[in-house]
């Protein structure tokens, strides 16, 4: 929590010091007190009968209602100052379970669990929603706790300052299993966060493709085991994503190359029984996410 990697973390920790600081001074303090008048005590000095009123005045009520009241006053203008971030264009939805998280992306459709993925230096807002039972959303390095509500939204806008893995717990009693909710916030460069989000989506256009695959007249000369495809005209492509080489070494096994010769084989290899194929960049696209995710 002190090592802050965020700016919620940051003005959190800041106020962590200032109140550990106090907390030492007053300790000192009175402990000094204490050791003092248990040694005048022993020197058997006669007893003073003078007025202590002003001592308790200022000791008793004074210092600690001063003390106390600058407390809370950096605990207020923190927590405004929390609020006061910027607003966000990227809101991801978090959604504890009894004892899970559900992480969904709106905005790339993304979906996800126990592990959340955000880009640095961009503030981001979560909206926290909990399926069944109070639970808490934690991640000391990034942010405090806020509370996921049954049948509620809480926001929590955050803005992570360093890359890495950080640690989430949930902070509120929900069950048996409480101890072990917990999840990781990947905090990426823009850039890996671009890919990851590609990455992310490409299963489902694998899964497009593959459809096509057996659609189409592909699964007419080709065959992949464990599918519908099963001709035997061409050659068999079940783990064609780790080959290095596609048309018997015509071209590298890459995917700009495998467009092309899906298009058009006889643009890379003249007189090749393949036909050219008809179908729209998309589709096209999709079966290339296919073949290369063949291992
Ligand atoms: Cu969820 Cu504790």
């Amino acid at each position: 929590m002190l090592d802050s990697a965020g700016r919620e973390a940051r003005h959190v920790a800041g106020l962590w010091w200032f109140m550990f600081v106090v907390a030492v001074a007053v300790y000192v303090l009175v402990a000094a007190m204490v050791v003092i008048g248990v040694l005048r005590r022993r020197a058997a000095e006669p007893e003073e009968g003078g007025d202590r009123t002003g001592f308790v005045w200022w000791g008793g009520i004074v210092m600690p209602v001063v003390i106390l009241g600058v407390l809370a006053y950096l605990t207020v203008s923190t927590t405004t100052a929390l609020g006061r971030n910027a607003p966000s264009n990227l809101e991801i939805d978090v959604t504890g379970h009894d004892w899970w998280w559900e992480v969904r992306y709106p905005e790339s459709g993304l979906r996800t669990a126990n592990e959340v993925h955000i880009p640095v230096d961009r503030t981001v807002e979560l909206r926290l929603h909990s399926a069944d039972v109070l639970h808490s959303f934690w991640v000391p390095r990034l942010a405090g706790k806020v509370d996921m509500v049954p049948e509620q939204t809480n926001p929590l806008r955050i803005r992570a300052e360093r890359t890495g893995t950080f640690l989430g717990e949930c902070a509120e009693f929900c069950g048996l299993q409480h101890a072990n909710m917990r999840f990781v916030v990947v905090v990426q460069t823009a850039e890996d966060y671009a890919q990851w989000v590609v990455a992310g989506q490409a299963p489902s256009t694998a899964a497009q493709g593959a459809a096509l695959f057996e659609r189409q007249t592909c699964a007419g000369c080709h065959t992949i085991s464990g599918t519908q495809a099963d001709g035997t005209v061409g050659p068999d492509l079940t783990d064609f994503g780790s080959r290095q080489w596609i048309g018997a070494k015509a071209v590298p096994n890459t995917p700009e190359n495998l467009l092309r010769w899906i298009r058009d084989p006889g643009s890379i290899k003249p007189g090749v029984l393949m036909p050219p194929s008809q179908l729209p960049d998309s589709e096209l696209r999709a079966l290339v996410a296919y073949l290369e995710s063949l291992r």
